[in-house]
């Protein structure tokens, strides 16, 4: 952990106090510490308990030193925020996006992935408002180190005792790696649909909205990685960072993609491109009375085949949405197409349009096979990225 960058929340439960203690392991790992602390934190143990093992000033207050807006520069210098421990309102708050105090408004700010170690009664961690409000923070990203069962404050034997600090420590530590893991690669996604005009008004497309695509992206830049991203027409923004192509035809994003791919050391291709366009575009919009049949048809070049063929050295993986027997066609594609993995996701029913969650199985080789689960797509976008660079890892090795 040398010279990075933790930023510790503490809030009010009796688990603050272990707290401190895990100030003093990440100390010695060579972090340097910044503590918040919420008000009822500091009414279970001292700022100056913190202040004197971090060496550094504890932060309390959104109005203490208000020109150096602390929030801001805390969000800004941090690799990662972890809440030990994390109330069941503190969960909520985060959930809800709520900012009203120091700690609140930097989890809100900061772009720093969130490690969470939640600790409470039983009940409160049982709640279905508590379970409800983890997923949508695991659903965004955040590591949510689940609390252990044990001697409970109230006097029972049961789950909602802190993680034990070894647990709280590896994870901190394994999202501090992630945010490193992708320096030095350049990153080539497609993503989105393409569209193919027929007219002025009329286009052929695919439900696609290139979600998947983007989380893989936003993944990547969080890891290190320079980033960029081919991108078919959709309403969702790219994020920030990427070097973002914005394509409409899929002519269009063959040409962006060549002209990317030298540079690239992995590329991805999440994007649905449209197979074929209509033969003709026509300038004006056709009418009913101009022909009988408008619409004729001609293929459009596979992007990632030719990713494929003229690959030296470019780490390549595939998707391939299918509605059945699924891995036999993507072990077709993965072979045809010349890639060393290909996700396959089930798209029978709409399944894995759009924003809800979806679920990948990555297949690589002769018999590679690694299922990714069901998740949201940032989710399997981040364990996504582990399995290839795993792959890749080991073929270079
Ligand atoms: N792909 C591409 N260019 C195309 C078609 C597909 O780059 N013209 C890429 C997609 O981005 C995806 C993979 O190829 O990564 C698989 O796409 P899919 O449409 O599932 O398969 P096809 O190769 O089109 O095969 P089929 O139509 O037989 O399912």
């Amino acid at each position: 952990m040398n010279g990075r960058r933790v930023l510790l929340g503490v809030t009010g439960g009796i688990a603050a106090y272990k707290a401190a203690a895990l100030a003093s392991r990440l100390v010695q790992a060579g972090a340097i510490l910044d503590v918040v602390m919420t008000r009822d934190a500091r009414r279970f143990v001292g700022a100056a308990t913190f202040a004197a093992l971090s060496r550094r000033p504890v932060h309390t207050s959104l109005w203490e030193r208000t020109a150096e807006i602390p929030h801001i520069a805390l969000a800004r210098e941090s690799d990662v925020v972890a809440i030990v421990p994390a109330t069941a309102n503190t969960i909520a708050k985060f959930a809800l996006g709520l900012a009203d105090d120091l700690l609140s408004n930097v989890v809100l700010a900061t772009r720093a992935p969130l490690v969470i170690a939640p600790a409470m009664n039983t009940a409160m961690l049982e709640h279905a408002a508590t379970r409800a409000h983890l997923e949508t923070l695991r659903a965004r990203g955040a590591t949510i180190v689940e609390p252990g069962i044990g001697f409970l404050a109230e006097r029972e034997h049961g789950a909602g005792r802190l993680a034990d600090e070894d647990v709280l420590l590896a994870a901190i530590e394994g999202v501090l790696q992630r945010t490193r893991d992708l320096v030095g690669e350049r990153v080539l996604i497609t993503a989105g649909p393409t569209r193919e005009a027929l007219d002025p008004v009329r286009f052929l497309s695919n439900a696609a909205t290139g979600t998947q695509g983007i989380e893989l992206a936003r993944e990547a830049l969080a890891r290190g990685a320079a980033v960029d991203l081919v991108l078919g027409p959709t309403s969702l923004e790219p994020p920030a960072g990427a070097n973002t192509v914005r394509v409409a035809t899929a002519r269009e994003m063959d040409a962006a993609v060549r002209e990317r791919a030298r540079d690239a050391t992995i590329a991805i291709a999440t994007a649905a491109v449209a197979d074929w366009r209509p033969a003709t575009t026509h300038a004006h919009k056709v009418k009913k009375s101009d022909e009988a049949a408008p619409l004729e048809l001609e293929r459009n070049p596979d992007i990632l085949a030719g990713l494929g063929a003229a690959k030296d050295g470019l780490f390549l993986v595939g998707f391939a949405a299918e509605t059945e027997a699924f891995e036999v066609n993507a072990r077709a594609k993965l072979r045809r197409k010349q890639l060393d993995a290909i996700a396959v996701n089930d798209v029978g029913d709409q399944r894995g349009f759009g924003a809800g969650p979806n679920a990948l199985v990555l297949l690589w080789g002769a018999d590679g096979r690694k299922d990714l689960g069901r998740g949201s797509k940032r989710e399997l976008a981040a364990r996504l990225w582990d399995a290839i660079l795993e792959l890749k890892r080991a073929g270079s090795a």
